[in-house]
């Protein structure tokens, strides 16, 4: 059943749990997501990014939403990632395709994150799309979303609080530490669990981590199965990403929404290659890609038991 972003998060708030969003930007993906959805009867966001957008096209990714959420009785929310540019969110508003977008003007000067936060607030709630805003600015290198180091900046409490009050977004993103992709960290991984929690009581409303993969040991040893043969060793070297127990630490100290997309990324990739190198003559997209969708499943299922909405849709 597709939802806004607002009540599934409300709910989250009060329950004290977190939904997962992952990134889609193809029909194994989404697909891949929604069996682990399904199985565990949880809430689920499938947001697309600027660049998922550039790649798929908002049509094509929305019908896949659309048909996705029309199976399943639990919440769907189809939610637009890291809106930059005030004009693709405008269009995505008034395609009426999304239920919740997000308008991130983390990179702007504050008064104008909240200027153009408020006007996409207006818009998006005459049409009952919820909307998700950013202050703060989170690190990381992505297609579209890049932010270097030296930019990023934690975000700070008080000015949370009037920032929630002057735009009256659904959900607001905080930066405490964690990056995009899969180089988060370069000592010991640590948040600002601390700042989080004054961040929850001086805003008291739902709260997303986004860059919160975990690229965890598994991930990574998958990956590097078959880099021999496909000479390409180094991809992961030094990657780092959230502990699971971190996770839960954000999820008790207010999380309620928590970004996923290199971490499927990763199995993806880690499936592709290894049915690539196991069956080297299929020319059979289906028998690449399967074992893909597989590989997605079963990582989405493992972040929602860990962020605690298994059971909540
Ligand atoms: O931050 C969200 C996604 O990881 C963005 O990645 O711009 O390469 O689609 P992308
Ligand atoms: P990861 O790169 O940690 O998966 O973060 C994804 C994200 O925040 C999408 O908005
Ligand atoms: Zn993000």
């Amino acid at each position: 059943m597709l939802s806004a972003l607002a009540p599934v998060l409300q709910k989250a708030h009060r329950g004290r749990y977190a939904v997962g969003a992952f990134n889609i930007n193809n029909l194994e993906l989404a697909q891949g997501i929604m069996a682990a959805a399904e199985k565990l009867r949880a809430p689920v966001i499938l947001q697309t990014s600027e660049g998922a957008v550039a790649y798929a096209g908002m049509d094509y990714l929305a019908a896949i939403a659309w048909v996705a959420a029309e199976r399943v009785k639990t919440p769907v929310v189809f939610h637009l990632d890291h809106g930059k540019d005030p004009v693709l969110v405008e269009r995505a508003v008034k395609s009426g395709f999304y239920t919740s977008v997000m308008i991130d003007g983390s990179h702007l000067p504050y008064k104008e994150n909240v200027r153009i936060t408020k006007k996409i607030v207006a818009m998006a709630h005459r049409r009952g799309v919820s909307v998700e805003a950013e202050l703060g600015a989170i690190a990381g290198i992505e297609d579209f979303v890049s932010v270097a180091e030296r930019d990023a900046h934690f975000t700070n409490p008080e000015e949370a609080r009037r920032f929630v009050r002057d735009t009256g977004c659904d959900a607001l993103a905080v930066a405490i530490g964690t990056a995009h992709g899969v180089y988060k960290f370069k000592g010991t991984p640590t948040l600002d669990i601390r700042r989080l929690r004054k961040i929850k009581a001086l805003t008291k409303m739902p709260l997303v981590l986004h860059g919160a993969s975990g690229v965890d040991q598994k991930l990574r040893a998958a990956l590097k199965d078959h880099c021999d043969d496909l000479h390409d060793c180094n991809r992961v070297k030094d990657a780092r990403g959230v502990s699971d127990a971190l996770i839960r630490s954000a999820v008790r100290a207010g999380i309620n929404k928590i970004n996923i997309d290199s971490d499927l990324r990763l199995a993806f990739t880690a499936a592709v290659r290894s049915a690539l190198v196991k069956d080297a003559k299929t020319v059979d997209p289906r028998k690449i890609v399967g074992p893909a969708r597989d590989a997605v499943a079963e990582v989405a299922m493992g972040k929602m038991k860990l962020f605690g909405c298994a059971g909540k849709g």
